[in-house]
């Protein structure tokens, strides 16, 4: 399916409306279920992330079944989100993500985006890029990126009616270990996702002047 036939199948909501009606929800109806279609819709529409040199090295792992939600019960330090919620995405970051670049430009080259000749030395750049960066640096680039696009899956979500919350709160290296990640994915976040069964509460934001400053920074 394309993206726009995808977007066709996407309740419509008005931008600012998705926004400004997104908040965490952590207390959802345990009874709606979100397909897997609908999921990989969700998903697929969140992909449209931008990422460093395009490598999208976002992976998912959809944890929607009640036995292994309970499994990651205490793991997320005992949120209720993730027991109620219809599923919990684990949004992963792939530290050999640059592994996928030929793939990526090559259907560039295939849709007409990009002679090969060009994909060709963006690729040979990247990879060696990538395989010759400290880890820490990689891990760092690829938790911009999974922020990024854990940002738009719960917009995309919001548009489609569902509810979402971000949760940095679990403990990563049992999470890892409980579920089997190869050490190439590293965990960035966990994403709740379903109906709420109780509205998020309302939060606030700093005004932009203590947020945003124009051609300079202030001394402290
Ligand atoms: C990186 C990150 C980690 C978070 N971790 C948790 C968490 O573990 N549990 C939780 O209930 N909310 C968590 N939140 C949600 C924040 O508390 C929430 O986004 C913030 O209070 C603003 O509220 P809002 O999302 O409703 O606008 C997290 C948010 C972010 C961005």
């Amino acid at each position: 399916m394309s993206v726009s036939q995808l977007s066709q199948t996407v309740e419509e909501q008005p931008f600012f409306n998705v926004i400004q009606d997104r908040r965490s929800v952590r207390s959802y109806d345990p009874n709606v279920k979100i397909s897997q279609e609908e999921m990989n819709e969700i998903l697929q529409q969140a992909a449209l992330a931008p990422s460093g040199a395009n490598l999208q090295p976002w992976r998912f792992l959809v944890i929607d079944s009640q036995e292994l939600k309970q499994k990651l019960y205490p793991i997320a330090f005992n949120q209720q989100q993730v027991i109620e919620a219809s599923a919990v995405i684990a949004v992963l970051g792939d530290l050999e993500g640059y592994k996928l670049a030929e793939k990526i430009y090559g259907m560039a080259v295939d849709a007409g985006y990009m002679p090969a000749e060009t994909a060709k030395s963006f690729v040979e750049r990247y990879q060696g890029l990538f395989a010759s960066m400290p880890p820490e640096t990689v891990l760092q680039k690829v938790s911009i990126d999974g922020g990024l696009v854990s940002m738009q899956l719960m917009l995309v979500a919001r548009a489609k009616g569902y509810d979402t919350v971000p949760m940095g709160g679990f403990d990563q290296a049992k999470f890892s270990e409980a579920f089997d990640i190869p050490e190439r994915y590293a965990p960035i976040m966990l994403i709740a996702i379903g109906k709420a069964a109780n509205p998020g509460h309302p939060t606030l934001r700093l005004p932009v002047e203590d947020i945003a400053y124009f051609n300079e920074m202030p001394k402290e």
